[in-house]
């Protein structure tokens, strides 16, 4: 915070411990009268000393804050001499609940892939971890969206092994699909969108997808393959399902063919580590069974 309003909560603080002590103490001397002077229906008020004990329980409730303000950062931009911190906090919280998990990570990472399947401790790890770190992207159930794949359906961009897996969760993927807007023209991105669609097996314009054939086998083959059959080595997806990852309608298709797509996970390396990764891909391994 600023200087000014730094100083302006430190007078406020203090002064109101000072104001409070000194009502306090104004208020224990007596006037010598044995009452105040009030009187209602023949009742009237004695003027008696606080009682101690609430005197005592003010005076030590001072104390404790004066002693907060020393120890914690409450006045303004003063640090305290406990040189606590919210984020310090946080970060011994974390620390505690990582060296707490440390051997149970290290143990279901240290199994095979075929042991993690089977282990139910390891599919229940594997699954909070999703939840908390892959959920937002992927779902909680992990069933994608648009964009976002889904890790469910069997199909796998980028291979369903293992190595594959952890790799994606490791260094990320960054696909690249490029525009073909320029290259085949409005007639041509509705030919090859009614040959993808014929492909995937769904209703199609069949003469325009005979035309679209030859361009599909120039500008696209070496990617998606002869009949949309993807690579997965090179995380090129199958076209030749109705598994979509930005849809399968037509304008759909024809916007990605215009725009291309470049989709794109996130590397979890530093944010998880390699045995997090190694149990999260353990995990969706056995979510597209
Ligand atoms: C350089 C390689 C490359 C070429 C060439 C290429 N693509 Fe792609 N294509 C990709 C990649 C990579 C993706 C995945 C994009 C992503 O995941 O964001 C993709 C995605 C797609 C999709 C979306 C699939 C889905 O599930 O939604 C369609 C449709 C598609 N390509 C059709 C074509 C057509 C038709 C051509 C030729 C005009 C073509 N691609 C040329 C690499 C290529
Ligand atoms: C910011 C969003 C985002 C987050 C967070 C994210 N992903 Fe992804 N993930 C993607 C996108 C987008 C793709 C598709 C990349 C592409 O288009 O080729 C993907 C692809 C994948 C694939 C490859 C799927 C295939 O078909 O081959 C796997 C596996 C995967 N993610 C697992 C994970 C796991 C596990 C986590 C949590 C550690 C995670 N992702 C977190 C966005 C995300």
């Amino acid at each position: 915070m600023s200087t000014a309003m730094s100083w302006f909560v430190i007078i406020g603080t203090l002064g109101t411990l000072v104001a409070a002590m000194a009502l306090l103490f104004s208020n224990r001397k007596i006037s010598g009268n044995e009452t105040t002077g009030h009187e209602h229906d023949g009742i009237q008020e004695y003027d008696n000393p606080l009682p101690m004990w609430w005197v005592y329980m003010f005076i030590i409730s001072t104390v404790f804050a004066v002693g907060y303000l020393i120890y914690y950062p409450g006045l303004g931009n003063v640090k305290g001499i406990g040189d606590w911190t919210e984020l310090k906090q946080w970060q011994d919280e974390v620390d505690r609940h990582e060296a707490r998990f440390a051997p149970i990570y290290a143990e279901l990472a240290a199994m095979t892939p075929e042991q993690m399947a089977a282990d139910r401790r390891a599919s229940q790890v594997g699954r909070r971890l999703f939840i908390n770190n892959c959920s937002t992207c992927h779902g909680v159930t992990a069933k994608g969206g648009f964009g976002f794949p889904n890790l469910t359906d069997g199909e796998w961009i980028y291979g369903r092994d293992f190595e594959a897996i952890q790799s994606t969760i490791l260094n990320g993927r960054i696909a690249v699909m490029p525009p073909w807007g320029a290259a085949l023209g409005d007639d041509g991105v509705n030919e090859v969108t009614e040959y993808v669609r014929q492909l995937a097996g769904l209703e199609h314009d069949t003469a325009a997808a005979e035309l679209g054939v030859a361009k599909y086998n120039m500008f696209c083959v070496a990617c998606h393959g002869a009949e949309g059959v993807g690579n997965e080595a090179l995380g090129y997806p199958n076209l030749n399902n109705d598994i979509w990852l930005y849809g399968g309608e037509r304008e759909q298709i024809a916007f990605t063919l215009r725009h291309g797509r470049n989709g794109n996970m996130p590397a979890h390396r530093d944010m998880l580590g390699e045995e997090k990764a190694k149990i999260l891909a353990g995990y969706v391994m056995t979510l597209g069974e």
